[in-house]
């Protein structure tokens, strides 16, 4: 105890009474979709982003073993100090090929690469343009995103979700204005599943001579060719960010673009300059993840029946539609304290479905985000969608 946990537990209270408050909970994880819960019992997971179940692939874990037996645990510092090896350049190597682009540049998270691109980019603005970034962002995008314009200093100039002739109105009214023109949009929105109009966006940003950033976190590894995801080949898409962390099932995350805008970054991005590069463990499962995409076309068709199915179904039920097109499926509850209660009660039949409250998606907009996997069992979804049927019922 301390004299300040008081104000600690006060602020946590008064998240608690708006039903806001998060706590860790512990499940391990236990073959295919699985988790173990302390009390010896599994669920089915419908809420990691492990999309193709890679994070237990055999050849991710023993890439990962090989190249820590032979490089080492750790990478001992910033890649720019001594900690770049020949196999961070193979890892982006490969990303940039993925990608379609010059090159690719490794971050530690894709939390922390959007944290710290964003301000690079407004650096280069004021130093080469003599005008801060104006940056025009999709009011849905992630939290990391928000975050390094804030870090930035930068204020927003949000569009409504997906809407580009609001885009295309508000990059108008600021055609005299000098400085770098950012626009910033995730492909496939992590809350919502569903997509931007990537071909659209870049033709748009072309027109207004605008720097187009696409967050690809969702998409690469189940959209696009090989799995490359949306903005893959599209022309006048300037940066795509992307991780290892959701669908390559490891850990880590890459910016691709142009070798000019790469030797920048890595000049300008803090969270790239100060933090320690990549350990070879790490590294090991990205490369084969990598090798492993363009064989997973079978998983990805998966993906996308399964999404259409789940759709089908909730509809049926008569749950609000959400714009979901892709394997994340909202079902959307309203108050967060019946997200909470419907996520209460498909734990009670062994389900794994976490509820997603304020601030993560607006207030009212409290939701159950299923996050599909090419792992999951036929009759594990028909499960998911009978339980959802008596929440839909009001049996709850
Ligand atoms: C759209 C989006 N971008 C970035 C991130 C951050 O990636 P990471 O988990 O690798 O930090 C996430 C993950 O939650 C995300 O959903």
């Amino acid at each position: 105890m301390t004299q300040f946990d008081t104000l600690f537990e006060q602020a946590l209270s008064a998240l608690a009474r708006e039903d806001r408050r998060r706590r860790l909970r512990t499940v391990d994880g236990e073959g295919p979709a699985q988790f173990r819960r302390s009390d010896g019992s599994l669920l089915t997971d419908f809420s990691s982003n492990d999309y193709l179940g890679l994070s237990r692939h055999p050849l991710l874990a023993e890439r990962s073993a090989e190249w820590g037996s032979k490089a080492g645990t750790g990478s001992g510092s910033s890649r720019l100090v001594t900690g770049t090896r020949s196999l961070h350049e193979r890892v982006e190597a490969k990303i940039a090929a993925l990608k379609g682009k010059e090159a690719a540049l490794l971050f530690a998270s894709g939390w922390q690469a959007n944290a710290s691109i964003i301000p690079a980019l407004a650096r280069l603005s004021t130093e080469q343009m003599g005008a801060p970034a104006l940056v025009f962002s999709d009011r849905l995008n992630h939290a990391s995103l928000h975050h390094g314009c804030a870090a930035a200093g930068l204020s927003q100039i949000r569009f409504r979700h997906n809407d580009l002739t609001h885009l295309e109105t508000l990059l108008e009214a600021r055609a005299g204005q000098p400085g770098l023109r950012l626009i910033i949009t995730e492909s496939v929105f992590s809350m919502d599943g569903d997509c931007a109009d990537i071909p659209a966006l870049a033709a748009l940003a072309q027109r207004h001579n605008a720097f187009l950033c696409v967050d690809e976190a969702h998409a690469t590894g189940v959209l696009g060719p090989d799995g490359a995801g949306l903005a893959a080949g599209i022309e006048g898409v300037s940066l795509v960010m992307g991780t290892f962390s959701k669908a390559l099932g490891g850990m880590g995350a890459y910016v691709a673009g142009s070798q000019a805008l790469c030797n920048w970054l890595l000049n300008a991005a803090s969270g790239f300059i100060y933090s320690t590069a990549l350990p070879p463990t790490v590294l090991g499962a990205a490369d084969a993840a990598l090798d492993l995409l363009p064989e997973m076309e079978e998983q990805r068709r998966l993906l996308a029946r399964r999404g259409n199915w789940l759709r089908e179904r909730l509809k049926e039920q008569g749950w609000a539609e959400s714009g979901s097109m892709t394997q994340i499926v909202p079902v959307m509850a309203g108050e967060a304290s019946r997200a909470l209660e419907m996520a209460a009660t498909l734990e009670q039949e062994r389900m794994l479905v976490v509820a997603i409250r304020p601030p993560t998606v607006p207030k009212g907009a409290s939701r159950l985000r299923i996050a599909l996997n090419a792992v999951q069992t036929e009759e594990e979804l028909e499960r998911l969608v009978q339980v959802l049927g008596c929440c839909a019922g009001g049996v709850l």
